[in-house]
């Protein structure tokens, strides 16, 4: 899935080796590469299917503008380092590592978040299900493989919420926070990413929670902390699964 959000050219690649990117780019350069430019992902579902939770002039202006602004600008960059390349200008490759970092993490997490969220009662809301939630609620012969669920790692769905929102209130400007699985041990964890810099390395990001202002302000003003609430009501669980059980 997030996988085939990127998409680039060799030359970004050979950009990317050369240029000792930051660790995000460098992720991004390890995400499966199809040749052409990034494009804006449709929605899986209209600009106003998410209200009372989240406006459809946000959903709309989030999507159609900030997104596709971080769409163009990573093509842009993508541009700029092919054209760096071919005039052997390693440092001015180099140089476009923060644009990279900054759109591509940008349309990367984008692109996840919408898939993050459903229309209340139609995919989203309520409660994960199945292995993401309760080990004791599947059979014993999966209990004995699953190591890890929402329970066993946070105690109980309400307290992932509490600390959920309490690392998004907690994020400085703009950022957004993560539920996350670590590849190796298959354990639940919350971090938050500053700006745009996208999950990486090590972590499976399964549920991303937009903390800029471009995501609620229109809306909620300066009441981030109701946004925050209000989102649950629309979270993709089945989306969050899948990602889970990959
Ligand atoms: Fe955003």
């Amino acid at each position: 899935m997030a996988s085939t959000l990127l998409r680039t050219t060799p030359a970004l690649r050979a950009g990317l080796r050369a240029s000792a990117a930051r660790p995000a780019a460098a992720a991004i350069a390890s995400t499966t590469f199809v040749r052409g430019k990034a494009t804006l992902p449709d929605l899986p579902y209209d600009y106003g299917a998410l209200e009372p939770y989240i406006s459809g002039k946000i959903m709309e202006l989030h999507h159609s503008k900030h997104h596709q602004t971080y769409v163009n600008g990573f093509n842009s960059a993508v541009e700029a380092v092919a054209e760096a390349k071919a005039k052997g200008d390693s440092a001015a490759a180099a140089a476009q590592a923060p644009l990279l970092n900054f759109h591509g993490g940008g349309h990367l997490n984008h692109s996840l978040f919408w898939e993050n969220l459903a229309p209340h009662g139609k995919g989203g809301g309520g409660e994960p299900e199945g292995k993401l939630l309760l080990w004791d609620k599947i059979t014993p012969e999966a209990h004995t493989t699953t190591q890890t669920a929402i329970n066993k790692d946070f105690g109980s769905f309400e307290t992932l919420q509490k600390q959920a929102n309490t690392a998004l209130a907690g994020i400085q400007g703009s950022g957004w926070a993560w539920l996350v699985k670590d590849k190796t041990s298959g354990t639940l964890g919350l971090v938050t990413r500053a700006n745009q810099d996208p999950v990486t390395g090590n972590l499976e990001p399964l549920l991303g929670v937009d903390a800029w202002e471009h995501a609620y302000y229109l809306q909620y003003e300066n009441r981030k902390a109701e946004y925050f609430s209000a989102i649950w009501d629309v979270i993709n669980w089945s989306t969050v699964a899948k990602r889970f059980e990959k």
